[in-house]
């Protein structure tokens, strides 16, 4: 077999968030999440299989990447290998169209691109809740990205994971989302390692799985009607519980810089002078605001003295730019 194929996915960013699993070595969510895969923000991944390579390679951004980075993407050919019954080592390429040196970089757009490349290549065709299973192996956030708009990542019950992946939240709200990279600093804990230390250590850890339930249903009903006070509030909420479960972890876990807790007040002064804005954060100290179009420029403008920003409009779902299997 000697397959290429090259797909294209966009990252997104939960509005209710991801923290925990329930199972490590399926990468099985503790609780289900909701996001918005954002335009503007995206991973092209070329998969190729070659019967005369001797080893998975890994090209990111033009370089060769680290051991690291590689082995988790050799980990996660072996699972499409697997399933498509082929031997064949391949040659990867990835790049990001923004600057991963911002540390925006998502393992969400590039395992949802790598799934559906690797899958392409390898000559198996599957359906969007197949491939939403498989990327969540690479990465939970994944399986959000393989969805434009609005996604809902399912927690599931199921001990072999068929029931955890996400789906697509049928909208046309028009929402924005601002993001302002801080300081590039130190390299910030990866999520898995500070996931699986809260879970161990938080004496908030338990109270924040219990919240994620209703969480979740506000975020959907708040969707449904177009309601971004609503949105907004559950989002910030959300985000600040996640943070409080990983601050509270014995060591703390804490993502935030000073830069960070800047950009929430500034978007909690915005809000009192009537522009309607609200705060989240990931496992990094990158500020992002929920707002609407009227009012993405004086957001914008009101957190550009942080860093580097970006307005993103929702984006598109995953899809495939080429393929020769
Ligand atoms: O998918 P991972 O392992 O990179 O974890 C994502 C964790 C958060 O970004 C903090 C939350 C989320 O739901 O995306």
């Amino acid at each position: 077999l000697n397959g290429k194929a090259t797909a294209r996915a966009n990252t997104n960013i939960a509005l209710v968030k991801y923290w925990g699993k329930r199972d490590a070595a399926l990468n099985l969510p503790a609780v289900g999440s909701l996001s918005l895969t954002l335009e503007g923000l995206s991973t092209r991944t070329s998969v190729a299989f070659d019967g005369k390579a001797a080893a998975d390679s890994l090209l990111l951004n033009g370089e060769p990447a680290d051991p690291r980075a590689l082995g988790r993407i050799a980990r996660f050919l072996d699972l499409v290998r697997a399933r498509a019954g082929i031997k064949e080592h391949a040659r990867v390429e990835s790049a990001n169209d923004f600057p991963t040196a911002a540390g925006l970089a998502s393992s969400a757009s590039a395992f949802a691109a790598l799934a559906l490349a690797a899958t392409r290549a390898a000559g198996l065709s599957l359906d969007d809740r197949e491939l939403s299973v498989l990327a969540r192996r690479g990465s939970g956030s994944a399986a959000r990205s393989i969805f434009g708009g609005f996604a809902e990542m399912q927690r599931g019950q199921r001990a072999d994971g068929e029931d955890s992946f996400a789906t697509p939240i049928a909208s046309d709200w028009d929402i924005r989302l601002v993001i302002a990279a801080t300081v590039t600093g130190p390299k910030s804990t990866l999520s898995t390692d500070g996931m699986r230390h809260t879970a161990e250590t938080s004496p908030y850890y338990d109270a924040w799985v219990r919240m994620s339930e209703a969480d979740l249903k506000t975020a959907r009903d708040a969707i449904a009607r177009h309601d971004l006070e609503a949105l907004g509030t559950v989002t910030e909420a959300s985000c600040l519980s996640m943070h409080a479960s990983a601050m509270a972890a014995r060591p703390a876990v804490v993502y935030f810089h000073g830069a960070t807790i800047e950009g929430w007040r500034i978007i909690q002064e915005l809000r009192k002078s009537g522009i309607p804005a609200w705060f989240t954060c990931d496992a990094g100290p990158h500020v992002k605001a929920l707002t609407v179009a009227k009012h993405a420029s004086e957001v914008e403008q009101a957190l550009a003295r942080l860093g580097r920003t970006w307005i993103c409009k929702p984006g598109p779902r995953a899809e495939v730019l080429e393929v020769n299997a």
